[in-house]
């Protein structure tokens, strides 16, 4: 079989440019590219392994005799392109938060359910980047011994909102050291030296933005367990790249910091980071362009005198196994790709 035709929609982007890195960095074998943008990006070139690509508008026939295609341009266009794209003959790998809930579609970590892949009907969905983030760490203990019940803080970076928004970040950044005003663009709020709730609309009837109503459903989606009780608070920080997790969790059994540690140095795609001696543990600038979920402060939860419950800290870069990396991952499972 030859390599695959790939497609990119979304090739300028933040994720869109991790896609490249990414495919280069594995060795993901590619026939031939199809980088595909807005009109803005139309006609200007990227550089794919040393050779110069056209970046072509995405439009109505942008998919023909493509094999796989990486979504990666926001919810509207996969919803509008995706169904064009798997009519075409390709398999949908997105990005946005289009197809997540559809009860057809696979929501996959492959870490965790790689197994869903074989299902797909044309589309498989990457989870939310802060679900991701917290799922790696929790999957080795929920499949030990089932988590009742997780509570859970993030702290995102400001690369989960795009290009524009890490731009907004330094600007604002310069400005404010500078004395200058900044009006914020991309956020509703002043981004530098600050922080606030999630960017994401709020539902009126229950006070969760849609970061965290999304996290909740995805957790259940991806663990199979409609029972899991989250509780979730997402706050944006001043952060350029890579996501965080303060996240506390209760099992049905008794557990203790020791199981998890060794559970967790055990789990692919996770790297334990819990040095209390020198009081390092999991940060964003070491997360940033690591494919590892790192996690650390693992301890009590002393809340729980049952000793049911332990807390740690996680951080993932976001691009990475937030977004391209775990597509990539999924791509590479593809049975055209076992076969090639
Ligand atoms: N950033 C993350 O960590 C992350 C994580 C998980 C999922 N995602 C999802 O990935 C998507 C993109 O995120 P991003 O962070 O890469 O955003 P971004 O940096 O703002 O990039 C957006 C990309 O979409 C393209 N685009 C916008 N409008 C388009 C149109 N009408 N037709 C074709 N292409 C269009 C842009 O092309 P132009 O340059 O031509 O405008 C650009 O390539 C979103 O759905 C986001 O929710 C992002």
């Amino acid at each position: 079989m030859n390599d695959p035709v790939v497609a990119i929609a979304g090739v300028t982007g933040a994720v869109g440019a991790e896609f490249i890195a990414t495919m280069d960095r594995r060795g993901f074998r590619v026939g031939k590219l199809k980088a595909l943008a807005s009109a803005r990006s139309a006609g200007k070139t990227i550089d794919f392994r040393g050779r110069q690509v056209l970046i072509e508008e995405l439009d109505e026939n942008s998919f023909e005799g493509v094999d796989i295609a990486l979504f990666s341009a926001g919810g509207g266009i996969s919803r509008k392109f995706a169904p064009i794209a798997v009519k075409a003959g390709a398999v949908v790998i997105d990005n946005s938060s289009a197809f997540r809930m559809d009860p057809s579609v696979p929501l996959v970590i492959p870490e965790i359910n790689a197994i869903r892949i074989a299902e797909h009907k044309g589309i498989i969905a990457v989870p939310n980047c802060a679900a991701i983030t917290a799922l790696m760490p929790l999957w080795p203990i929920h499949r030990n011994n089932r988590i009742k019940r997780v509570i859970l803080s993030t702290y995102q970076a400001a690369s989960g909102a795009g290009a524009a928004a890490m731009q907004e970040l330094v600007e604002s950044t310069r400005a404010s050291l500078n004395g200058e005003a900044h009006a914020p663009k991309v956020f509703p709020h002043t981004y530098a030296f600050n922080l606030f709730s999630h960017n994401t609309a709020i539902d009126p009837a229950t006070g969760y933005n849609d970061e965290e109503t999304k996290v909740i459903r995805e957790t259940r989606k991806i663990f199979e367990d409609d029972r899991i009780a989250v509780g979730v608070t997402c706050v944006r920080v001043p952060v350029l790249r890579a996501h965080c997790a303060a996240i506390t969790f209760e099992c049905e059994r008794p557990i203790t910091e020791d199981e998890v540690r060794a559970m967790l140095s055990d789990a692919p795609g996770v790297k334990v980071v819990d040095d209390r001696v020198r009081n390092y543990f999991p940060m964003p600038i070491d997360a940033s362009g690591q494919d590892d979920v790192l996690v650390g402060r693992i301890r009590r939860d002393l809340s729980d005198p049952t000793g049911h419950s332990i807390a740690i800290f996680a951080a993932a870069d976001q691009l990475l196994k937030g977004a391209a990396l775990n597509a990539i991952q999924i791509a590479e499972l593809l049975p055209q790709r076992v076969m090639a």
